[in-house]
């Protein structure tokens, strides 16, 4: 039939060849949406070679505190071990290889694997085993160590060897974030979003705002990044003063797709004003909680951070959303999404939790919609990559270094 795709797919093509074919500022073929091969590769290269948002310090307050990050048939522990050092292992025994830790978080003096009883120290270290023959080296069968980055209470892992350098990103990224002190935040609420859908269709959406006007319609009312014509000059301008005059920067920092200095070392900040009459991103638009780490007041604006290809943030001057949009198989992805507060703020005396979370559960449940259409349309033998708009910049640089990764 004329211009429908073989079924066969990627049976006949190799992941080359269908990078190949990639033209810079058009959607991807069919097959990165469809091949179980490329996904496997992805689980490999992309999420096994990032930096990920794994978590925030405050979920490791004392010696002994763990929580797991999973994606793909990877279990990592993260945990401050008993020097007071946050560090990370593969959740896996140096026994025969069962999974060791179970539970999603919790407090242990040390790691016991339910199968034949080996136990680790927290650091991983290799403590006691039973009935192991002469010879048998202790040293060698630690658990296997996971890279870690703890950038102001944000936790990242890298299951590579070798991570994409980051730091130095990081280090023009610290100054900018440092008024909000994200080290200081907690926890208020974490929410799974399930779409049955490819994660690369959650995060490009993420990337963008050019659905924004079309499809979120409360979050429009409120945020100007929805459209490029209503983010005027005067608008920019009376925010950065107020940004000035409450503590934050103004500047911007974009080292994402080809400005990058490595692939997987993208990192991005910029503030944007929100709409007369929005302080922060509430339905009413009055203030929803304390406001983050030195703040003296609102500016009304929002801030868009990336951190690596896979992990975005957005601040308002009184919380933080993380996302993250995690694959749980080929087509089905977990769009997790985390509100932090300031660490002293109370629940019901200081923010109320349904006011908080209101934009961004809204907001997602939208996404959640458009996503799921966008698979179902991609599934189609008659789908083909399609031309991006300017406001689709985001997804230009991701797949800059996306393919650059994969291969
Ligand atoms: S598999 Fe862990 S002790 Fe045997
Ligand atoms: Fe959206």
């Amino acid at each position: 039939m004329c211009g429908m795709e073989s079924r066969q797919g990627m049976d006949e093509q190799s992941i080359e060849v269908c990078v190949g074919r990639f033209q810079t500022g058009q959607s991807l073929e069919r097959q990165f949406y469809t091949s179980e091969q490329i996904y496997q590769q992805e689980l490999e290269k992309i999420w096994g070679g990032s930096w990920i948002w794994a978590g925030h310090i405050s979920q490791l307050a004392n010696k002994g505190d763990y929580f797991l990050f999973e994606v793909g048939s990877e279990s990592v522990i993260v945990v401050r071990d008993g020097t007071g050092a946050i560090c990370a292992h593969l959740n896996v025994c140096r026994h025969r290889g069962s999974r060791i830790c179970l539970e999603p978080c919790g407090n242990l003096r040390a790691f016991s694997c339910p199968y034949h009883a080996w136990t680790y120290s927290l650091n991983g270290d290799l403590r006691s085993r039973r009935m192991m023959p002469d010879g048998f080296d202790r040293a060698d069968h630690g658990l296997l160590p996971v890279k870690v980055i703890d950038f102001q209470g944000l936790i990242f892992i890298c299951l590579s060897e070798t991570p994409p350098p980051i730091e130095p990103a990081l280090e023009r990224l610290a100054p900018m974030t440092a008024p909000f002190q994200f080290e200081n935040l907690k926890i208020a609420h974490h929410a799974s979003y399930p779409v049955p859908a490819n994660w690369k269709l959650a995060l490009e959406n993420y990337l963008e705002c050019y659905h924004c006007a079309p499809a979120h319609k409360e979050y429009s009312k409120s945020h100007s990044l929805k459209d490029p014509a209503a983010m005027t000059p005067e608008l920019i301008e009376a925010m950065q003063a107020r940004s000035v005059n409450v503590g934050l920067p103004t500047g911007e920092l974009n080292e994402t797709g080809e400005d990058a200095r490595a692939p997987g070392a993208d990192v991005y900040y910029r503030r944007y004003p929100l709409f007369p009459g929005y302080v922060t991103g509430s339905r009413n638009g009055e203030g929803l909680a304390p406001l983050l780490g030195n703040l003296t007041d609102y500016d009304g604006g929002a801030t868009d951070i990336q951190i690596g290809p896979l992990n975005n943030f957005l601040v308002y001057s009184d919380y933080l959303v993380g996302y993250r949009f995690v694959p749980t198989s080929l087509q089905t992805t977990d769009i997790q999404t985390v509100w932090l507060v300031r660490s002293d703020a109370e629940e019901g005396r200081d923010y109320d939790l349904e006011h908080l979370t209101w934009l961004w559960h809204v907001t997602t449940l939208d996404d959640e919609r458009i996503i799921r259409h966008n698979q179902e349309g991609v599934n189609s033998l008659y789908y083909r990559p399609g031309p991006l708009s300017s406001m689709e910049w985001g997804i230009v640089d991701f797949h800059h270094n996306y393919l650059k990764m994969l291969v």
